[in-house]
């Protein structure tokens, strides 16, 4: 709810500083007629009944260019701040001042999401006590200090108040520390910094990207992400490892940004405006493809690490629940635990437990038995319609071949995240990482039961948080 509310408030003072620019338009205008009407009415009596009307029209034209800046200042903090959250202050007033001169084109003028202005954002790498942090702080506190004094600048009505106010913003504007250099706390940002992919992380689009990529994708970028593309060699820089690197350190709509709009913020020149994929993907489509590689990434996590380091969503599909006829999806079962299984018919039952649901997945493969329906002893099955992509979605998220998925589990959290994996055949443990950053531990032998509790326990004491801002590399 804060999160909306901050939004309409950034929304807000973006609409108020176009008003503000057309304000100081008006003064303009009023300005420049009253002075051309002074010119045509000569002698002194009708320039002393003007003189009010120009220092009215100076006064908005003023004013006006005093609340756009403002404004044009103000929208782009309160705006990351709601969409990520509290931060030390020093990086919103770094980033304050880091804010770029912005025009909206008239497409974007209503969105919700409104495009980022500035080429910097946060970097959650700098340390909060950092020299440049505590810079930026005082140059932003000295400069703000300079614009409400403005105000009395502006808005006095005295000749002697107007001249103090002045003196106060000439001493603050003196008595400001120069700006830290950007690329000291903040990391470098696009227009989609901050957009988050418009749907669910879903099996079926998962699917689908893995279709776009290899058409599109797979010739620079390798099969499986890797950089190992047939034209790899042949690029003047080698194609990035798509791998769990690139999503920890980026946010995803820069990432959105690089495949459809060409690589960086515009400082990459034409090599990073050949990467522009928009006339071949749409916007959903390059989600898409983010989305399977974000599995395959989570994939291979796994190789090297006992769970997920980074938060990862369940992959949604549709479910049939024969005893929840309300549930129609994975994601109705939020706020629920959820055991996954990637089982074919002839696997034997897992002991029900009171405190999971379990949820079957089986590949639409009609060797294995009908699918779906009749799972027995599951309290929910996946249709055949789609259990193919949902078996191939979750062998890409445990980093394995679907052939070699059978048997697997995954615990799936309250929040929708997916939080604990059991390799087929791994009888030992689940096993979850202590928390979504840190390297995990294998929990006690399973068979006693005591493996699930205690992962069970540390999932739900540690629920998901996804980072804010991501640490640049
Ligand atoms: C013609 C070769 C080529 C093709 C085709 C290609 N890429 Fe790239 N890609 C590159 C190169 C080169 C880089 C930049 C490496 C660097 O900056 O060091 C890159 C970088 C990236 C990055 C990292 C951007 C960042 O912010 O660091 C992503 C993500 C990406 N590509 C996704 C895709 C996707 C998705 C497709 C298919 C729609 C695709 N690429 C097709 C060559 C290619």
């Amino acid at each position: 709810m804060l999160h909306e509310l901050g939004i309409a408030a950034a929304l807000g003072l973006r609409w108020l500083h176009w008003i503000a620019v057309a304000a100081a338009l008006y003064g303009v205008l009023r300005t420049a007629a009253a002075i051309w009407q002074s010119r045509a009415w000569a002698g002194s009596d009708a320039k002393t009944r003007l003189r009010p009307r120009t220092q009215a029209s100076l006064r908005w034209l003023v004013g006006g260019a005093w609340l756009a800046l403002g404004c044009a200042v103000a929208w782009p903090v309160v705006y990351a701040a709601s969409v990520s959250g509290p931060q030390p202050p020093g990086v919103w007033a770094s980033m304050a001042l880091a804010a770029q001169g912005w025009f909206p084109s008239w497409s974007e003028l209503g969105q919700w999401h409104p495009a980022w202005v500035s080429s910097w954002r946060p970097d959650a790498g700098v340390p909060p006590g950092s020299r440049a942090l505590a810079r930026g702080e005082q140059a932003a506190a000295w400069l703000g200090a300079a614009y409400l004094a403005g105000a009395g600048v502006v808005f006095a009505r005295q000749a002697s108040w107007r001249l103090a106010a002045a003196m106060v913003v000439v001493a603050c504007l003196l008595l400001a520390p120069g700006t830290p250099r950007p690329e000291l706390v903040l990391a470098p940002a696009t227009p989609h910094t901050f957009r988050q992919p418009p749907t669910d992380f879903d099996a079926g689009r998962i699917l689908a990207g893995a279709r776009h990529y290899q058409q599109l994708c797979a010739s620079c970028h390798g099969a499986k992400g890797r950089g190992d593309g047939p034209l790899a060699a042949r690029q003047p820089r080698w194609p990035s490892v798509l791998g769990p690197a690139l999503f920890e350190h980026r946010h995803a709509g820069d990432l959105h940004w690089s495949v459809r709009q060409g690589l960086g913020n515009g400082t990459e020149g034409k090599a990073g405006a050949s990467h522009a994929y928009g006339a071949a993907l749409s916007s959903q489509e390059a989600w898409n493809v983010l989305d399977y590689l974000r599995a395959g990434a989570a994939g291979a996590e796994l190789a090297d690490h006992p769970g997920w380091r980074q938060a990862l969503p369940a992959p949604d599909m549709a479910l049939r629940c024969a005893r929840l006829p309300q549930v129609q999806r994975l994601r109705d079962l939020r706020g629920q635990r959820v055991r996954i299984h990637a089982a074919h018919a002839g696997t034997p039952p897992v002991m029900p437990d009171p405190r999971l649901i379990d949820v079957v997945l089986r590949p639409g493969d009609p060797l294995h038995g009908p699918p779906g329906s009749d799972v027995g002893w599951a309290d929910c099955g996946v249709p055949d319609a789609v259990s193919a992509a949902a078996w191939q979605a979750y062998a890409w998220v445990a980093g394995r071949e679907a052939a070699q998925l059978d048997g697997a589990q995954f615990l799936v959290d309250r929040g929708g995240w997916l939080r604990a994996y059991q390799a087929p055949g791994d009888t030992l443990a689940w096993s979850a990482p202590d928390t979504m950053c840190e390297p995990g531990e294998i929990a006690p032998d399973q068979r006693t039961g005591e493996g699930l509790s205690d992962t069970l326990q540390r999932i739900d004491a540690q629920p998901v948080r996804p980072p804010l801002f991501r640490a640049r590399s």
